[in-house]
């Protein structure tokens, strides 16, 4: 809190914001000053998050229970959030599923259910934005990708081409945009420490410690670590950045031999 401020200070919808990366962007946004829009499947943890937000930093936080996939309650959504925030000038795109089927077994839906949600929620939202982002100076867009971008995953194909898939949304839509001074980034987090893998640490415990020892660092990432640098990439510190992805994984990609 204190002393950290961030221009601009225009609103920030924030998917995911229910949990895990989401919640943490949400949060550190907000404690630049930033208001944010919490956006999640689960609308009680988007408005725990919101209310939580209020308290801690008295900016404007508002919630909205939204399935990304469903692009027709988009426009209701935005109204309402620009409404409580006063403008929107930036989107986190952190909602996501992790839905590991592997090739042997996969069907349409499990496709359909994780592009959709990873990645086509990304193109739908920013298309929807458009107006509200050209129109504030310093609008910008981060997507919340993976190292499986990167790496691939061979246990959850359609997740890796999610990923991937969301890198080359980046940098397409950052080249069109640029001419309205619009910025858009993607963040690649390591294995972090949510809800989505602690299902996985369930099935099998000793997955933590192996992923703790992928990274340089020897351990998985707090989701603040990825918040904060999703507030950077959204702040006018990172003017000069667009079409980029940045690996926040303490070291696991340049570790891999
Ligand atoms: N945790 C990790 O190690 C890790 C690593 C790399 C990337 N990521 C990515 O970070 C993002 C956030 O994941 P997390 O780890 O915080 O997981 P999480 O499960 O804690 O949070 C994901 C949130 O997305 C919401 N969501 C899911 N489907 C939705 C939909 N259709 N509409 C709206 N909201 C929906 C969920 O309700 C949940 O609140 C995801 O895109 C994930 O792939 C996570």
């Amino acid at each position: 809190m204190g002393s950290i401020e961030s221009t601009p200070t225009t609103g920030v919808i924030v998917t995911g914001g229910a949990s895990g990366i989401g919640r943490a962007s949400a949060v550190a946004l907000a404690e630049a000053g930033r208001p944010v829009a919490v956006w999640d499947l689960d609308g009680s943890g988007a408005e725990k998050t919101a209310a939580e937000i209020r308290e801690r930093f008295g900016v404007a936080a508002v919630a909205q229970g939204i399935d990304v996939r469903e692009r027709d309650t988009y426009s209701d959504a935005i109204d309402a959030a620009r409404e409580a925030l006063g403008s929107i000038g930036g989107l986190v795109h952190a909602a996501g599923v992790s839905h590991p089927v592997p090739v042997d077994s996969i069907e349409d839906d499990d496709w359909n259910l994780v592009l959709d949600v990873n990645l086509g929620a990304e193109l739908w939202l920013v298309k929807a934005l458009l107006p509200d982002l050209r129109e504030n100076p310093g609008s910008a867009v981060v997507g919340i990708a993976s190292i499986n971008a990167i790496l691939g995953n061979g246990v959850n194909p359609a997740y890796g081409a999610s990923k991937s898939g969301l890198l080359g949304l980046t940098r397409s839509l950052a080249d069109q945009l640029a001419g309205d001074g619009v910025r858009v980034n993607a963040i690649c987090p390591g294995y972090t420490d949510t809800p989505m893998l602690s299902e996985a640490f369930v099935a099998a415990p000793a997955l933590r410690d192996r992923m703790a020892a992928q990274s340089m660092i020897g351990r998985l990432a707090d989701p603040s670590e990825i918040g904060r640098v999703a507030r950077f990439l959204l702040s006018d510190d990172a003017s000069f950045i667009t079409a980029e992805h940045l690996v926040v994984d303490g070291g696991v990609v340049r570790s891999q031999r």
